[in-house]
Parts: C-alpha cells; structure tokens; sequence
C-alpha cells in the first residue's frame, strides 16, 4: 500500500520537468513517460505535445519497449496489472458467485455501473440508433438484488463509499431508481446523496434531450471524509466513436474525480461489473488499486488491450 495522499510536489508538473525550472537532475524520458501518465489520461498525441522536445519515434520506441509487461495470467480467469506498487486484477465471471470469495471488510471503495435493465424497453422500441436496432444492449443486464447488496456492504470497509450509477429519472426508470435506493438500504447502507454526470452531449428523446446520468452516493456507516473539492455535478464528455471500447463505457476522468473523492493513494476499490474495465484505468493512472469482475471474456480483452496500449509498460523495471 502506497501513502495518503500527498500534496502535489510544485515541481511535479510535466512542463516543470522538461523545462528544468526546478534545478533537479534531468530525467530519463523513460522516467518523464512514467509521471506525465501517472498524472494524466493521455493520448499519443497529448504525450507529444507535453514532451516538445522528445522525438515521436522515440517517445513511440519506449512505450512499445515495455508493452506486454503490463499484464500477468495469475490464475484461470484472472489477470494482474502492475505499475510500481500499484495493481490491478481482474476477475473473469459472474459477480454474484465471484464476490463471494472476498473476505469482509475487504475494499475501501465501490464504484460500479451495473448492468440494470431499466433501460431494456428503451433500447428495444425506436428505428434510429444502433442499440435499438439491435434490440438492446450487447451484454448481459441483470439488476441488482438484496444478495448482491448484502454482498456489496460485507466487503466495503466500515465508513467506505459506494456509488452506483443508475439512469435519469424517468416516467420508465424512477420506480427503478428508487427500489434500488431502498434495496441498497435494506442492505445496510446509508444512502447520503444522488450525484450527476453530466455527458455533454444530447442524446434522443421527447422529455427534454437527454445529457445526464445519475450516480448514487451511498456508504457503509458515516462516509470518510477525504477531498471535500469535488462537486456533486461532474462535467465529462461520454466517449464516443473509435475511442469507445465498450457499449456503456464510462469516461476515465469521471471515475478519477469519483476516486479522489472516495479514496486515498494506495487504497483499494473494487468495481464487480467492470465492463472495459475504465475504473482499473483510472485507478492505475491515480496511484489506486483496483479489482473488477467482469463476465463478458470480449470486454476483458478490450479492456487489457486498452491497458496495454495506454499505460503500456511496467513502471517497475529499475
Ligand atoms: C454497464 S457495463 C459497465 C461498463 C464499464 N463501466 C466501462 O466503462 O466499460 C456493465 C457490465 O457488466 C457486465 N455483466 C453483466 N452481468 C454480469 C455478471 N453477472 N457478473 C459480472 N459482470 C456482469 C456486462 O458484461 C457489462 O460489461
């Protein structure tokens, strides 16, 4: 387990780094890759832009260098990701049977967007977007039931938070929204607030263009108190196009506010519905340990291969 979290050393900033301002020794490029991904979400050409004065095919070369170190098979279905101190499993299977195996007390957080079938219905009426004509989503949806709350509340550590994401209140999903919330606390929790994601981007509808998303903020007893500075509305664009991977992927920077609000640096959350895994890779970028379960084998392997050709090396080769 790494430290609490620390406050940001000034001469951190990747920009301090390649300008020398602060004095320290000139760093490796290697060792520049590592702390600007450790500090950013990071696309190739973002990497680019931030070292000036690095040649791309270099930049390229050392990212390719450490690419399939990332990943180790430890077992039949479960998979490790290790950058430094910070590790990442995941888990291939049904959540309902695999949550068993973890001990009580077990995770510091719970972040998860389950697989509800709320939006079932929705997905299978209308002619225009590809999901519907389709006849609904490409995974498997089941909602969430007292076994798997009760689940959820014995592995969570006391003061632990749990948040959920569940869809806009509508005429179709409010009775949804709240059994779940009632569900959740006949479980044991505390439900403290409902919290929203705000995608940016309009989607279909007749009831007021659709642009949010709801996550509910529940705990285990009173929720800790670590980073009072994130707002209960969060601005992420959704991902869209080619940079999706996975159908209902959640945008990465969304889930780093989620775990700087609920975590410390070198805790340990657990996502048991892990879809591409996105909360692994945001938790890997801010120095979290994650473990997520997931039963669709595809999105396990977009989700490595995302890992991979984002974070792509084994930060611990000294
Ligand atoms: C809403 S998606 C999560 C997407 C994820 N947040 C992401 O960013 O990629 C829910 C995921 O739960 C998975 N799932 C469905 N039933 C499951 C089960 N019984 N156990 C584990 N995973 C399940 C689905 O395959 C799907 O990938």
């Amino acid at each position: 387990m790494l430290g609490r979290e620390t406050t940001k050393d000034p001469c951190s900033d990747i920009q301090d780094i390649t300008e020398n301002k602060c004095n320290k020794p000139l760093m490796t490029l290697k060792q520049k890759l590592i702390d600007f991904l450790l500090e950013n979400a990071s696309s190739l050409s973002e990497i680019y832009e931030a070292l000036p004065d690095e040649k791309e095919t270099t930049i390229r070369g050392r990212l390719n260098e450490n690419i399939n170190k990332c990943f180790k098979r430890v077992g039949r279905g479960i998979y490790i990701a290790t950058i430094g101190e910070t590790q990442c499993a995941l888990i291939e299977g049904n959540a309902w049977d695999k949550i068993k195996s973890f001990e009580d007390d077990s995770f510091d957080a719970i972040i998860t967007d389950p697989p509800y079938e709320a939006l079932n219905k929705q997905m299978q009426t209308g002619t225009t977007r590809k999901r519907n004509l389709n006849k609904g989503f490409d995974f498997e949806t089941r909602d969430l039931d007292l076994e798997m709350f009760g689940e959820l509340f014995r592995v969570l550590k006391p003061n632990g938070h749990f948040f959920c994401f569940m869809p806009s209140a509508k005429h179709d999903t409010i009775d949804y929204i709240h059994a779940q919330v009632k569900l959740a606390e006949q479980a044991g929790f505390t439900f403290n607030s409902q919290w929203v994601w705000d995608k940016k981007v309009i989607s279909l509808g007749y009831n007021g263009r659709p642009r949010h998303e709801l996550i509910m903020f529940f705990s285990k007893g009173k929720r800790r108190r670590i980073n009072n500075s994130i707002p209960d509305v969060l601005t992420h664009a959704r991902v869209m196009g080619k940079k999706r991977v996975h159908q209902t992927e959640k945008p990465i920077e969304l889930l780093i506010d989620l775990l700087k609000f609920s975590t410390n640096e070198g805790d340990t959350v657990l996502d048991p519905f892990a879809g591409s895994f996105s909360l692994g890779m945001a938790a890997m970028l801010t120095k979290r340990c994650a473990v997520g379960i997931e039963l669709g084998k595809e999105f396990l392997d977009a989700g490595f291969k995302r890992m991979k050709d984002s974070l792509g090396f084994n930060i611990n080769t000294t």
